[in-house]
């Protein structure tokens, strides 16, 4: 068991639970002059986070690891860190940018990591999650400019 490996797949499950939420958190809060597009454009990205997640829980259980799942176990491992303010509109769009690169690179990370265990079926799903990211981020991106 390499422990390194299942460390940094606990630390990519616990950051996208983490950023799931954060997009939710930002749906619910949003205000301001583009309130309706801005609550879309964050419901799309935590529908599609969020339909990951269960999935990404399983290949965990896989490979004999136990899924991260209490508050404390995310804040724990995350590498999204927790807003508990309400930010404004455009420091939102800043902020959750910023996180959904970070959980690019987490993915392009734990893909190598899945390749060099042999773990083909996970590095797919990993792959997937890494450009489901940089669409992500793509729009939150534009929606800056
Ligand atoms: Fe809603």
């Amino acid at each position: 068991m390499d422990e390194k490996y299942h460390l940094a797949l606990k630390t990519a499950f616990a950051s996208e639970f983490s950023f799931y939420l954060k997009a939710h958190n930002f749906h619910w809060n949003v205000e301001g002059p583009l309130f309706g597009q801005l609550h879309e454009l964050f419901e799309r990205i935590y529908t599609e986070v969020y339909g990951s997640i269960d999935t990404f829980a399983e290949h965990l259980r896989a490979l004999q690891i136990y899924t991260p799942a209490s508050y404390g176990k995310f804040s724990m491992l995350t590498a999204v860190p927790d807003e508990n303010r309400v930010p404004e509109w455009k420091e939102m769009l800043e902020e959750l940018l910023a996180d959904s690169d970070r959980m690019a690179d987490i993915f392009r990370i734990t893909f190598d990591m899945a390749e060099a265990n042999g773990d083909h079926g996970l590095s797919n799903f990993l792959a997937d999650r890494q450009d489901a990211h940089k669409k992500h981020s793509w729009m939150l991106r534009a929606s800056l400019k």
